[in-house]
């Protein structure tokens, strides 16, 4: 980490702890940018980690304490399928919590994955400009993203191009015959979020996410190295095995 952006992060024995944490932020963040700015535009990641916080987010008491009248919700990615696929993105936050609090539905601002690539990210462009307004980079409160053991967050795969983009704010991804096409936000909307959280469990993950945390070099060649909020926070939220190779473990 950049000595301008330290990281925080914070081991928990396991993923519930992890993803009570995490519901108890979504609610301080959301208080605080609806008091000040009426609104809580938040991204979402798919994947399997967030699950057991996208379920908390509809279970007592975070159901009854967040204002979701004033809660916009997107993407960071989306895979390109119809919204009831089991690989949708969408599909999943709206089964674990969408469909059960009070959120309006044009409150819900999802990537039409299943107009293909090209098509989805350009409208997904559009509302995001319509959204938070021209010219300037969206401004998300709280964008959750997770890390492959690739390194990839979001739909940014390492040697992608997609990584590089400057000027999009959503681009389309083509990963290749083994996984599904995509739709990803940029690393210039990623970091210009009030606070990013990378939520990372297992002990798959724990080698890379020590060559992004730990005192290593060449972390920029892992996308999620590469998120580093320039004007807002990072988060790492992990379990004790995700930790393993960067914490002593008591
Ligand atoms: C997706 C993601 C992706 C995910 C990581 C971690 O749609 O696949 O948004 O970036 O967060 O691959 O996935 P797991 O939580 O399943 O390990």
């Amino acid at each position: 980490m950049t000595p301008e952006s330290p990281a925080d992060i914070r081991v928990f024995p396991d993923p519930e702890t992890l993803s009570l944490a995490a519901a108890k932020l979504f609610v301080t963040l959301s208080r605080e940018a609806v008091a000040s700015r009426g609104k809580f535009p938040v991204a979402l990641s798919g994947g399997s980690t967030p699950e057991k916080f996208y379920a908390l987010l509809a279970a007592e008491p975070y159901r009854d304490i967040i204002d979701w009248r004033n809660v916009h919700v997107f993407w960071a990615d989306e895979r390109c399928v119809p919204e009831d696929d089991p690989e949708s993105n969408f599909k999943l936050a709206y089964d674990m919590f969408l469909s059960k609090v009070p959120v309006p539905g044009a409150n819900v601002h999802r990537v039409k994955g299943e107009l293909g690539p090209a098509r989805a990210s350009g409208e997904y462009e559009a509302e995001l400009r319509r959204f938070f307004g021209p010219p300037e980079t969206p401004s998300f409160d709280f964008i959750v993203l997770g890390a492959g053991e690739d390194g990839h967050t979001a739909s940014l795969f390492p040697g992608s191009s997609s990584v590089a983009e400057k000027a999009a704010l959503a681009v389309p991804v083509y990963p290749g015959a083994a996984k599904l096409d995509r739709v990803t936000l940029t690393l210039p909307v990623l970091n210009n979020a009030g606070h990013v959280l990378f939520l990372v469990t297992g002990r798959a993950k724990a080698d890379i996410v020590a060559k992004i945390l730990g005192p290593g070099k060449n972390k920029e060649r892992y996308p999620a190295g590469l998120v580093r909020p320039v004007r807002g926070r990072l988060s790492w939220f992990l379990d004790k095995e995700a930790a393993a190779k960067i914490v002593r473990s008591s």
